[in-house]
């Protein structure tokens, strides 16, 4: 697969990061700026962006490291502190979040990215040894990428997105072992 152009974010993202989270996401779910600059910060490797021909973002998927899983409603809280939930030595890697602009949505872009992202911190960290994300009942197109790469539903999280839901408000966990050779 030909290789995108995706490079750890740097502070000067952070505008082009915040257009994308307020294409990417409904208000009332969207990071905050504070909350995206400590993650570039705390864990860089972990924080990819994709380019543009210009050297723009127009993606991003940013994860953290965690000990262990547990699908529970504080590590996902939105506005968590990334400090107090990375853990470079765990073993389990927490995608936080990933979007790419709507103008490039629809052509295989989006799953692209995310494959090659993970990858790429794999890459970084070989001592990984699984992943796991969490998303709205109603992402369609997110939930196909994750499946399409391996992700299999380990939990829901009922009432999770009821501030965004139209019809379903559940929240799906979904997990990754990774094996030698899968991203
Ligand atoms: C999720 C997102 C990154 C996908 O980007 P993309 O470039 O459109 O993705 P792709 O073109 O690779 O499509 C991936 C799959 O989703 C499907 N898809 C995309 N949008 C869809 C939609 N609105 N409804 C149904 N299926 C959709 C595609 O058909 C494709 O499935 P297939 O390969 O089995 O046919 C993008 O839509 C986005 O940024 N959404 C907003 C933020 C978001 O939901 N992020 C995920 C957070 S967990």
């Amino acid at each position: 697969m030909l290789p995108l152009p995706i490079r750890s974010a740097r502070e000067d993202d952070i505008d082009a990061i915040m257009t994308l989270e307020a294409h990417g996401f409904h208000a009332p779910i969207r990071e905050s700026r504070d909350v995206m600059r400590k993650r570039l910060r705390h864990f860089p490797e972990g924080f990819l962006v994709l380019e543009n021909i210009a050297g723009e973002a127009i993606g991003y998927l940013c994860s953290e490291i965690w000990t262990g899983m547990a699908p529970d409603h504080r590590h996902f809280a939105l506005g968590h502190d990334i400090a107090q939930t990375h853990h470079p030595d765990g073993h389990c890697l927490y995608i936080s979040s990933m979007t790419v602009h709507p103008q490039q949505r629809g052509s295989g872009l989006g799953r692209r990215f995310f494959q090659q992202s993970v990858a790429l911190i794999r890459d970084r960290r070989p001592h990984l040894q699984d992943s796991i994300l969490l998303l709205s009942a109603e992402w369609i197109g997110a939930h196909r990428i994750y499946q399409a790469c391996g992700y299999a539903e380990v939990a829901r999280l009922p009432g999770f997105f009821t501030a965004i839901a139209q019809q379903n408000a559940e929240a799906i966990v979904m997990k990754l072992t990774f094996i030698d050779g899968d991203a």
